[in-house]
């Protein structure tokens, strides 16, 4: 048999899905699961998304033009706008998700060899969608102990080379639920300017801000406009991750037009889709506020269930609807599949994310896991009552949790 290019070996199966079939054979043993280790809302979609969706008046379903119906671009415009974000139409570019928004923007200021810094733990398929364009994503790596901030700006300069690209920032972010602060994004702000850099801002959590927090959108850096490239989804906002919907945008025409050639390869997004988001899009803001709040009360079910372990010392996500936390094991792979395969708590287990699938640096991350807040607070209360007493009967566990090993 010939053999498969270098590349497909670069692409890793999703760590988050890994454990799945021995979460099925938990279930087919009667163990109920909660599922701690997906970012798939649980909430409905919004009922006017599904209403627009069966009123859509299609009588032919032709390619959309390659950036996206027009009606589809003033609609995320308008969105941008309600939340004080100047994109025109014609800086939009509607994306099978910001997925392929990523990856587009990675191609086209690094791809075939350029080098992208991202803060880890970072979002899983960032090293997926860099394989595919051919891009190093070059570490920073951020630590527990710093609740996930870097701080200054040293900390990116230190990993400069002259093959530097971009910065790749998730703000708020996936997995950490680190909210960058002013300093930081001004730190950012610096460091692409002084060494000749573009910002690619992945801000699909942008209004999911806990604690009466700002959104913090990089585009504030109106300075920097022509640097920064914007991915946006309407996927966790709108609940809706089905769609397949987003959008880059830039006021970097030459990003724009380069863009438009993949677009172009790829012919089109998918028509009903692009149009069924469209009133959300234009009056979703009270919507996402709401989500927002939600989230932050599942937040702190989490977190208060995740200080009443022995052993642990719980991070404080600050947005998105993730937090990572650092447990008193040594390997959360071999606890998580041990919580599926060994473990019950009146008759219920979680599934966790094991933390080393969020770090580009091999080796890091072993005794971190990453929780979504994706069940109402009652039931992450009872998860994490389940977890504690799994910590505690665990044949793996640390005598302190100072004995971990995470950077
Ligand atoms: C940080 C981040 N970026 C991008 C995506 C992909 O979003 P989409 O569903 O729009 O492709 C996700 C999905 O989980 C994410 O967490």
């Amino acid at each position: 048999m010939p053999s498969l290019s270098p590349k497909s070996a670069m692409l890793q199966a999703s760590p988050i899905r890994k454990l799945a079939p021995l979460a099925l054979a938990a279930e087919a043993r009667g163990t109920g699961v909660i599922y701690l280790n997906i970012g798939q809302p649980d909430m409905p979609t919004p009922p006017e998304m599904i209403a627009e969706l069966h009123g859509l008046a299609l009588d032919r379903l032709a390619y959309a033009p390659s950036e996206g119906l027009p009606r589809a671009r003033e609609a995320w415009s308008a969105f941008f706008a309600s939340w004080g974000i100047d994109f025109s139409p014609d800086e939009i570019l509607v994306t099978s998700g910001a997925s392929e928004a990523v990856t587009f923007a990675l191609s086209v200021v690094a791809g075939g060899g350029g080098e992208v810094l991202v803060f880890e733990p970072c979002y899983t398929n960032y090293l997926s969608f860099a394989a595919q364009a051919d891009v190093t994503l070059v570490p920073v790596t951020l630590r527990v102990d710093d609740a996930y901030h870097f701080g200054s700006a040293e900390r990116l300069t230190s990993c400069i080379t002259p093959n530097t690209k971009a910065i790749l920032l998730c703000n708020p972010s996936n997995p950490t639920g680190t909210v960058y602060t002013e300093t930081e994004l001004e730190a950012v702000a610096s460091v692409a300017v002084e060494h000749d850099l573009f910002v690619i801002c992945d801000e699909v959590y942008r209004e999911f801000v806990f604690d009466g927090g700002q959104v913090r959108s990089f585009t504030r850096f109106t300075d920097l406009a022509e640097r920064i490239i914007v991915v946006d989804s309407v996927s966790k906002r709108f609940n809706s991750c089905g769609v397949r919907i987003g959008c880059m945008a830039t006021k970097n025409r030459e990003v724009l037009d380069v863009t438009l050639r993949f677009c172009q390869a790829r012919l089109s997004v998918a028509t009903a889709e692009q149009l069924m988001v469209v009133p959300m899009l234009e009056h979703g803001r009270a919507y996402s506020e709401r989500l927002g709040r939600e989230y932050q009360d599942r937040r702190d079910a989490v977190y208060a269930g995740l200080g009443r372990i022995e052993g642990i010392e719980p991070h404080r996500s600050e947005g998105s609807f993730y937090t990572m936390t650092r447990l008193p094991i040594t390997s959360c792979e071999d606890f998580a599949a041990w919580l599926l395969r060994d473990f019950a708590h009146d008759g219920e287990t979680v599934c966790l994310a094991p933390g080393q699938g969020f770090y580009v640096t091999p080796g890091l991350g072993a005794d971190e896991v990453r929780i979504a807040f994706m069940y109402d607070a009652l039931t992450l209360r009872r998860a994490m009552t389940i977890l504690s007493s799994a910590v505690a009967a665990y044949p793996g566990r640390l005598a302190t949790a100072t004995a971990a090993t995470s950077p």
